[in-house]
């Protein structure tokens, strides 16, 4: 069974079907979601994320597309991918007012009561300052950025944004508690960082004002997976890890 109140989404990144649906069955019982993304939609499309979910234990999907297009057809992808009953989709804040509110329309006309929460990304965290600055973004610092293109989310009627858990604390307290906070860049304190740079480990990233947490390679790539997912939650939790 999966478990209630568990905030972490597993990122299960491959494109390989039969190895996401492994990992998920083995998993499920110890994290709060999985967390798909282009990389498996690309390769396996709407079949393959049926077929993953089937080994997840009814365990919330959190479908992390990053939608960014004219908001006719964003309004599509969002009514297409609703078949799917994901608990999360991701859409570019960037995408402007229009885009957001047609996504929020199309959430709520195909997906009913059980409709999927759109949640807003804000500013890539692979892009650096000077990067905004070359894409023609206005000459702002990260921050300042970051919050904007939030406050447009919330404008947009959007449920949430995906942020580094070092932003979390500051809209936490801009947004209210209502406000999904889906937060990656986290890593337990006994494993690798990775490829991510600044980190913080899933109980600071709680208490900085998190609701949920996406944990990829700490999961998956353990010798044991459950095991390590259940450490997490532990630690989240505040029970000693039995190991
Ligand atoms: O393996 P790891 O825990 O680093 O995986 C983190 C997941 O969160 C990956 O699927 C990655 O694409 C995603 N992500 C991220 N940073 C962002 C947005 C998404 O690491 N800013």
């Amino acid at each position: 069974m999966a478990q209630r109140g568990n905030p972490v989404f597993v990122a299960l990144d491959t494109t390989d079907a039969a190895e996401a649906a492994a990992w998920a069955s083995r998993v499920a019982g110890a994290v709060g979601g999985i967390k798909l993304g282009l990389e498996f939609f690309c390769a396996n499309g709407p079949a393959g994320i049926g077929a993953v979910m089937g080994e997840a234990s009814g365990l919330p999907l959190f479908l992390d597309l990053k939608l960014h297009d004219i908001p006719n057809t964003v309004a599509g992808g969002v009514r297409a991918v609703c078949a799917l009953k994901p608990r999360y989709v991701t859409i570019h804040a960037a995408g402007g007012p229009a885009m957001l509110k047609a996504a929020g329309e199309a959430a709520r006309q195909a997906g009913g009561a059980e409709r999927p929460k759109l949640l807003g990304v804000t500013v890539l965290t692979s892009l650096s300052e000077d990067d905004l600055d070359r894409v023609g973004f206005a000459r702002r610092a990260m921050h300042e950025q970051v919050a904007n293109l939030a406050r447009l989310a919330r404008e947009g009627g959007l449920d949430g944004v995906v942020c580094s858990p070092h932003e979390a604390a500051s809209l936490r307290a801009a947004f209210g508690p209502d406000f999904v906070l889906m937060v990656p860049g986290v890593r337990p304190s006994w494993s690798a960082a990775d490829d991510q740079k600044r980190v913080m480990t899933p109980a600071e990233a709680m208490r900085a004002g998190a609701t949920h947490l996406v944990i990829g390679r700490p999961i998956t790539k353990a010798a044991d997976p459950a095991g390590a997912a259940r450490r997490i939650a532990d630690e989240i939790a505040g029970r000693n890890a039995a190991a």
